[in-house]
């Protein structure tokens, strides 16, 4: 919201000077490392410098500091700047506050990382090691999450690991990152609300096998809503929240009104947009008009092969990556249009041009983790029963249960079948720490988190590969705060976590 207009030009890898020095530095170790060269043209018409892109591919490389091309700029917002020159480690400041933003152009309040809503986009490669100096400038305890990372259970943000960092204390995280995807960092204390009022930021995670785009968007899409004033309304527990979620009646698209996020671009354009869904409790259900696309990547990142489906399921918490080719000019469209309401969520004004949009070679995708055959069942289900004005959730019959409902050795494959018999919600499930693959075809992918439909189990196959103690949550903000809570306890082996060696989780 108090960020600036998004730029509306396009940009290309090496356009800015950072990017450039970076360039020169891999350019260098290219020369040194005798690694397959592809070259691929940028895409944008102009400066034909600036549109050339050189790719390596690693040929074995066994240094992760080799073979880097710069880390691709995002649509729009600002990254948290690396302020450590050791390309092994990226050092960033991020702070948590009260701040002002910019809605409809009406300023309100908001709880914002580094003064704005997203907060910036941490950027970083597999094999880097993150090191967060954590402010917390609220008048409230809290955390940081980094939702979807396989790093270890004391850098998770979950309270009952760390104590929360309480108002005007710090906190470093620091976990080294182990696989390229789209992932997305938020508070785990009071979360219904924190998150709710703007504490909320997107992570990349790029590798040298990420195709290279002319433009790479982060879309954070939520829904808010508004008191009298035009402020966030208090979230409350009660009542239809407790119940169903809080429901916003505004859509937002980073931070702003999503009717009014616009951008321009050419014909010929071709695009990597991540989605993440931030909101409490609404499932997206989505779509591109006007436009070719395909799904690309999923929560636990590149698919091996891209998919053509003809709409998305983003459950609150997951990521979609897609790739978005301007064939034609006119208008182009995000959609959610879920049978009752339809609404844009982003919306690109595509100008002609000569150019037809070039097709992206798909890089040999290697999984995070590859499949592997379920040895072991156990079973989920939620439950919940009403209390006075509000609801309490269960999970197997406990809510926020404290001591582990499944302790299993690091290694385990575990087929899991999720159960929601009762009560006419789906509740977007959601395991800290580790992977899974959804037995079902609408859900491909590596996933952290999983819609469960009303009266219809899914099985989710999970790789238990990460030691420590992990939470287990529906992701309806409102539904975890009111015990729909497990925890998982995963024992080291002493093999190695995901999270060790650059690019780490390959070849479980
Ligand atoms: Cu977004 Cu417990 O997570
Ligand atoms: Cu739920």
């Amino acid at each position: 919201m108090a960020g600036a207009e998004p730029p509306q030009h396009l940009r290309c890898p090496g356009e800015t000077r950072r990017a450039r020095d970076a360039w020169k530095t891999w350019s260098m170790r290219f020369v040194a490392v005798l690694s397959l060269l592809v070259v691929v043209a940028c895409g944008t018409n102009g400066d034909a410098d600036a549109t050339k892109v050189r790719r390596v591919t690693d040929g074995g490389a066994d240094d992760g500091a080799k073979s880097r091309r710069p880390l691709a700029d995002i649509w729009g917002m600002p990254a948290l700047e690396d302020e450590n020159p050791d390309p092994d480690i990226v050092e960033v400041r991020l702070r948590a506050g009260k701040a002002r933003a910019v809605l409809d152009d009406k300023e309100i309040d908001v709880l914002a990382y580094n003064g704005t809503v997203p907060g910036p986009v941490l950027r970083a490669r597999p094999g880097q090691r993150v090191i967060v100096h954590f402010e917390n400038a609220l008048d409230e305890p809290t955390t940081v999450h980094w939702h979807g990372l396989r790093i270890p259970d004391t850098m998770d943000g979950s309270p009952r690991i760390q104590d929360p960092v309480p108002p005007g204390g710090t906190f470093t995280y620091q976990f080294k990152v182990p696989e390229a995807a789209s992932f997305w960092y938020h508070p785990h204390v009071s979360t219904h609300d924190q998150l709710e009022r703007g504490l909320y930021g997107p992570i990349v995670i790029q590798d040298d096998l990420d195709p290279i785009y002319d433009l790479e968007r982060f879309l954070v899409l939520d829904d808010v809503t508004l008191d009298a004033e035009g402020n966030i309304a208090p979230p409350k527990l009660d009542g239809l929240d407790g119940l169903t979620g809080r429901y916003g009646d505004l859509f937002l698209t980073n931070g702003k009104n999503a009717k009014t996020v616009k951008a321009s671009a050419k014909k010929g354009q071709v695009e990597r947009w991540r989605l993440v869904n931030t909101a409490n409790a609404r499932k997206m259900r989505l779509r591109i008009e006007g436009a070719r696309w395909r799904l690309i990547a999923t929560d636990g990142g590149l698919l091996e092969a891209p998919l053509e489906p003809k709409e998305l399921t983003l459950a609150v918490g997951g990521r979609l990556d897609v790739e978005v080719s301007y064939d034609t000019a006119g208008s182009v469209a995000l959609v959610h249009d879920d049978g009752k309401e339809r609404t844009t969520m982003f919306a690109v004004d595509v100008e002609d041009g000569p150019d037809a949009p070039r097709t992206i070679p798909w890089p040999e995708v290697k999984p995070h983790v590859a499949e592997r055959a379920p040895k072991q069942e156990f079973e989920m289900s939620f439950d919940f029963v009403q209390q006075g004005a509000s609801a309490q959730w269960f999970i197997n019959g406990e809510s926020h249960w404290m001591e582990p409902i499944l302790t299993v050795p690091q290694g385990t494959t575990m087929r899991m079948r999720l159960v929601n018999a009762k009560g006419g919600i789906a509740h977007p499930f959601h395991l800290h720490g580790q992977f899974f693959r959804v037995e079902h075809p609408d859900w491909p992918g590596l996933r952290d988190t999983v819609q469960v439909p009303e009266n219809e189990p899914i099985t989710i196959v999970a790789y238990f590969d990460n030691p420590g103690t992990w939470m287990a949550h529906c992701h309806i903000l409102e539904h975890a705060e009111l015990g729909f809570m497990a925890e998982i306890q995963v024992t080291s082996t002493g093999a190695p976590p995901p999270w060790t060696g650059p690019g780490g989780g390959h070849g479980h």
